[in-house]
């Protein structure tokens, strides 16, 4: 019965520590473009994301993470021989990985809160999509132990990749596309007031 409880709680923790990560680096990529506004919203915008990013790491991200390894201690606890399957050794490789993108996004965090931090927001778009394949190659593992599709999994890792990398490049092109347009609209209804103007 202990092991049903572990199990819930190993997922309940996955589930918050994952909302957390993924919400974080979306602040980081709010964070990095607020240096294209102009002052007094510059410095307004990145001390409320500062706010946001540490209470979201502090009181999300990181009981989340503990809550899922404590729960996988006790699953393992419960249940040693689980250690000698081969799938769950690639797993614990998987979440050594995880683990390092945790801390390092706790680095990026503080650099970005010293203002040492010269990621673009496109980078940190980039940064966001890494757990994405990790939450996928883990939970597979997770769910289909020993019989891994291993050739399935990887044209669906290498798929996933492709799709968000070409995401990423049409949402920057369109992002472009649409400041482009408001700079000639507001271009050209500065010029209409200043012919107003000079008829008047
Ligand atoms: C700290 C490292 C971790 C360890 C030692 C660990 C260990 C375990 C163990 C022993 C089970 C039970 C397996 C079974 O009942 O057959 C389990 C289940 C599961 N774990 Fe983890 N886990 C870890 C991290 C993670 C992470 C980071 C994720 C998600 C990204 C994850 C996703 C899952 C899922 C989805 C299950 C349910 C699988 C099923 O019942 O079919 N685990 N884990």
């Amino acid at each position: 019965m202990a092991y049903f409880w572990f199990k819930a709680f190993h997922l309940i923790g996955v589930v918050v520590w994952f909302a957390g990560l993924f919400y974080l680096v979306r602040l980081f990529v709010y964070h990095a473009e607020a240096s294209q506004e102009p002052e007094p919203a510059q410095t307004i915008l990145k001390n409320q994301y500062q706010i946001m990013e540490k209470r979201l790491y502090h009181i999300i991200t990181m009981p989340g993470m503990v809550v899922t390894v404590a729960m996988a201690i006790g699953l393992l606890t419960t249940e040693p021989e689980v250690l000698k399957s081969g799938w769950m050794h690639i797993k614990l490789a998987f979440v050594v990985a995880l683990l390092a993108y945790h801390f390092y996004c706790g680095r990026l965090m503080r650099q970005l809160e010293a203002g040492e931090c010269n990621w673009s927001g496109q980078h940190f778009r980039a940064l966001n999509e890494a757990p994405t394949v990790l939450l996928l190659v883990i939970v597979l593992l997770a769910v289909f132990k020993n019989s891994f599709p291993t050739d399935i999994s990887a044209w669906l890792t290498f798929g996933l990749i492709i799709v968000m990398a070409a995401s990423i490049q049409l949402y920057a092109k369109k992002r472009k596309r649409d400041k482009a347009r408001r700079l000639a609209a507001e271009a050209s209804q500065t010029e209409q007031e200043m012919s107003g103007q000079l008829s008047a």
